[in-house]
């Protein structure tokens, strides 16, 4: 196996930070490599918010579900889906003498949201490897959307901008077991879209099972079907489709 597999599949989530500082030439490399991301339509529909201050810090700890790691991490990169500078220069263009023939930018689509989304989760998991290959570990934060809205004023997002996860990065101060993915059978078919092998996802539960035994030493159990429909039942964030079409987007 080679080294980039190898680091890839040697992720795990690191939620405990050594004091250790993240030098500004690691976090130039890191926004580097998320940037190089492929991006669609060569939009690069996102930007990356990297929050220092630490009155912002603690205020963003509460904001997303009181997570400690969110205040302490040595570093936390905020990742919106940014249409907003897409509108500025799409106006722009339509603005200048001799190209009245451009259609303005229109807000609300659907599928405007949808790259911007992507295109942030691709430049954050490209964020993610590169600093792991640099010997940091981090964690994605989705409760930053937890209080969606608190989190656009507190950065001063503009519409049509929108927080879609932060990243805790910094150097390791635990080991945690590497968990193990779902059964390739599982999320992986040739030519058609497979049902569910329900024998391969019993096998898998108790294998989840017994790493939340371990990790925990015994204080947790559950199976991968019990930990997912405990999630979908208790963390819905309701207010989200109302905050997006605030900001300008999801109208049609
Ligand atoms: C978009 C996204 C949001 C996440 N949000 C959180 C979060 O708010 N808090 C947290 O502790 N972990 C969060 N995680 C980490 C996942 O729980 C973790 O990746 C998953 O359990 C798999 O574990 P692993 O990363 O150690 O392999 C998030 C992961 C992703 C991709």
């Amino acid at each position: 196996m080679n080294q980039t597999l190898e680091l890839m599949l040697s992720h795990r989530s690191i939620r405990k930070f050594t004091d250790q500082t993240v030098s500004e030439e690691s976090v130039k490399q890191i926004i580097k490599a998320a940037q190089s991301a492929a991006t669609s339509s060569f939009l690069q529909a996102y930007s990356i918010i990297d929050v220092r201050k630490p009155e912002l810090r603690s205020k963003l700890k509460i904001l997303c579900g009181d997570q400690e790691y969110v205040e302490t991490a040595p570093l936390f990169l905020v990742f919106c889906g940014d249409v907003h500078r897409t509108k500025v220069v799409c106006d722009n263009e339509a603005n200048k003498i001799g190209k009245n023939g451009l259609t303005t930018y229109e807000s609300g689509w659907t599928e405007t949201f949808i790259i911007a989304t992507v295109d942030a989760a691709l430049a954050g998991q490209n964020a993610m490897l590169a600093a792991e290959s640099l010997g940091l570990g981090g964690v994605f934060i989705g409760g930053i959307r937890n209080n969606a809205q608190e989190v656009s004023d507190l950065l001063e997002l503009p519409e049509e901008v929108y927080p879609i996860f932060g990243i805790c990065l910094g150097y390791p101060a635990q080991d945690p077991l590497v968990k193990e993915r779902l059964p390739e059978s599982i999320v992986y078919s040739i030519d058609k879209y497979q049902a569910l092998d329900e024998q391969a996802l019993q096998a898998y539960d108790q294998r989840i099972s017994d790493y939340y035994v371990q990790r925990t030493r015994g204080k947790m159990n559950d199976t991968w079907s019990h930990s997912i429909s405990k999630k979908f039942a208790s963390e819905k964030r309701e207010h989200m489709l109302g905050f997006l079409q605030k900001r300008g987007f999801l109208k049609k």
